[in-house]
């Protein structure tokens, strides 16, 4: 149990509020659900850190929360990545700032403590005195990571069990397919990460991020902008029309499949075959004809992997919450290893008309999600989330809807209500 954690919070039992088809909006707005989620979800359970592309060389370092602590997503000598407090131990202090870097140790602004890339004090200045043995105050670090096609997870209890139990089949098949897309298996996230702070609670951006039905209405303006995308055929022809479906793939794993919509391969790239065709070429080598053929038509999974890693096509986002009313959503474009300069360079173009505060797509999410945040602010009131509750179907234990319905908020929801009742 975590000594911070108010009495309250720890206690608190939100099962009440969340039925079958509705949720109440007070889960997004009261501080008590807040603590008691940074305890029972990011504390207990599995979270998303980082993954290895961005730490290629010894001593790189990220700087990220897993909940709200600062982390440190580190390449050691040994060549292995770790997660580390970014917080001396002995008075606490931060000890990188900024985003990334690379250090050959970690030293404390205040005294002078250095640690090693694996998080070990080696140096403490005037150690006559010192009361505690360095071999005792080493940096904190969550007691399980593990990593799954190069995707670090962190659970810093240690108790959530295995990280593949966590994924289950459903959540290792959408990391396998974002990197099977690479022919070389590989993702190069070195694009730099922008995050846009909302003013409203992580909750919403991880249903908002996986919500197929708002596509034609909040975003209207990017279609007018840019006519003939994928999506027209995907999710704007009409609810008889389009035949993209949605997924909960259990533990809080949600997908939208719009890659069912599509109306020609590689719809997702915006480009034909032609101009790719080294691409589709390498691809093929490497997975052989009918997976690369499968991935040239679906084009990278728009899912999430509970709670805060968003899959979002040729984007990947963090959801990091700060406060019941603030989250920073973090993204950055899913660039692959084994293609050309290219053709990354058109993945970072999609993702700047997209994403980003200039994008297309993020500012009119976070505009829906802060007038909710206000909406719910004071005694809250009930979601209705039916939507299709009367048409999905079972295929094996995965949950099937229409794309625009709310399977996916009814899996998200399913999920959290387990994992938040004591
Ligand atoms: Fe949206």
């Amino acid at each position: 149990m975590n000594p911070a954690l108010s009495a309250v919070a720890a206690s608190l039992d939100v099962s009440e509020r969340i039925t079958p088809d509705r949720v109440h909006g007070s889960l997004y707005t009261d501080p008590d659900v807040f603590d008691a989620e940074l305890q029972r979800i990011f504390h207990r359970g599995w979270s998303f850190v980082g993954h290895e592309s961005e730490v290629p060389g010894v001593g790189d370092w990220v700087s990220r929360r897993v909940g709200r602590d600062p982390v440190l997503l580190v390449r050691t000598r040994a060549g292995e990545v770790t997660v580390l407090a970014n917080r001396c131990a002995h008075r606490g202090v931060q000890l990188c700032t900024g985003s990334s870097g690379t250090n050959g140790s970690f030293s404390c602004m205040f005294h002078g403590w250095t640690y090693a890339l694996t998080g070990e004090l080696r140096a403490v200045p005037q150690p006559i005195g010192q009361g505690t043995a360095a071999a005792e105050l080493a940096l904190d670090r969550p007691r399980a990571v593990d990593r799954y096609r190069g995707f670090v997870f962190a659970n810093p209890s240690g108790g959530a069990g295995p990280l593949a139990e966590h994924l289950g089949v459903g959540g290792r098949e959408l990391l396998d397919w974002a990197a099977d897309l690479s022919p070389t298996g590989e993702l190069d996230l070195s694009a730099g990460w922008l995050g846009q702070r909302s003013p409203s609670n992580w909750k919403m951006w991880a249903e908002s991020d996986n919500d197929g039905y708002h596509l034609g209405r909040l975003h209207a303006s990017l279609w007018r902008v840019a006519p003939g995308t994928q999506y027209e055929s995907a999710a704007l022809a009409g609810e008889e029309r389009v035949v993209s479906t949605c997924r909960d793939r259990g533990n809080g794993h949600i997908e939208l499949e719009f890659w069912k919509g599509y109306d020609k391969d590689l719809a997702w790239l915006g480009t034909g075959r032609e101009k790719v065709a080294d691409y589709v070429a390498a691809l093929t080598a490497a997975r052989g004809a009918e997976r690369a053929e499968e991935l040239l038509w679906k084009g990278p999974p728009h899912a999430l992997i509970f709670p805060n890693l968003f899959l979002g096509e040729m984007n990947l986002a963090i959801i990091e919450p700060v406060s019941a009313g603030q989250t920073i959503h973090h993204h950055t474009p899913l660039l692959l290893g084994g293609v050309s300069p290219g053709f990354n360079t058109r993945v970072l173009r999609q993702s700047e008309a997209a994403m980003g505060p200039a994008g297309f797509l993020l500012p009119d999410d976070a505009t829906a999600s802060e007038r909710m945040q206000v909406a719910f602010a004071g005694t809250g009131g009930w979601m209705d989330l039916s939507r299709g509750l009367q048409r999905e179907v079972f295929e094996g234990t995965d949950r099937v809807g229409h794309v625009s319905d709310e399977t996916v908020n009814r899996g998200f929801w399913r999920h959290y209500r387990a994992v938040m009742t004591p």
